[in-house]
């Protein structure tokens, strides 16, 4: 089974992803994680160095690659879903979940967040209010075509592990 973690920036996809992996048996990747070890280089000097543009050609490129792997559990980053066709490749490859946070708790997780994001940095709490607010509308488009929406992911990974096991069970009755 694929599964793809999707949600916006410290919606605690690896944190939840994690415990789901070891559930569902599955291996855990962070795909940021992993275009920074690939390319020896961290997101933030890639986006420096490079524009976002270029970022979003390599998350492409290793989502594909990872996206070959038969029993995985990814967590994704947060713009990942809404850029190319990632988000209905992501259906059509696996089972996608996306954990819905709170906008109140992610603006506080990611102002105490010691993670350099080069799209919100150096943001005060307005600032940081304000785009989450713009940017969930648009995300949303995409989130939202998710196959399982977990509405409160600090406390549901029991949740998803059973909806998954549940896709994974009529999955193999269909044959
Ligand atoms: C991004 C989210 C980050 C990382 C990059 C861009 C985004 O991942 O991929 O900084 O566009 O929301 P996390 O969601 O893991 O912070």
């Amino acid at each position: 089974m694929k599964i793809f973690i999707i949600g916006f920036m410290g919606s605690g996809k690896s944190t939840l992803g994690k415990p789901v992996a070891r559930e569902m048996e599955c291996e855990f990747v962070d795909l940021d994680r992993y275009l920074e070890e690939q390319e020896q280089s961290t997101i933030a000097d890639v986006f420096r160095d490079k524009g976002e543009s270029y970022f979003r050609e390599l998350e492409r490129r290793y989502l594909m690659e990872l996206s070959e792997k038969e029993n995985l559990v990814l967590a994704t980053g947060g713009g990942t879903p809404c850029f190319f066709d990632n988000m209905d490749m992501m259906n059509r490859l696996g089972v996608t979940v996306y954990l819905k946070q709170d906008p109140e708790i992610l603006v506080s997780r990611l102002l105490k967040s010691h993670r350099e994001r080069p799209l919100i940095k150096g943001m005060d709490r307005v600032e940081l209010v304000e785009y989450i607010s713009k940017e969930l509308v648009r995300r949303e488009e995409f989130y939202n075509k998710a196959s399982i929406i977990a509405n409160n992911p600090s406390r549901d990974a029991e949740r998803v592990v059973m909806a998954l096991k549940y896709r994974a069970e009529i999955n193999s009755q269909r044959g």
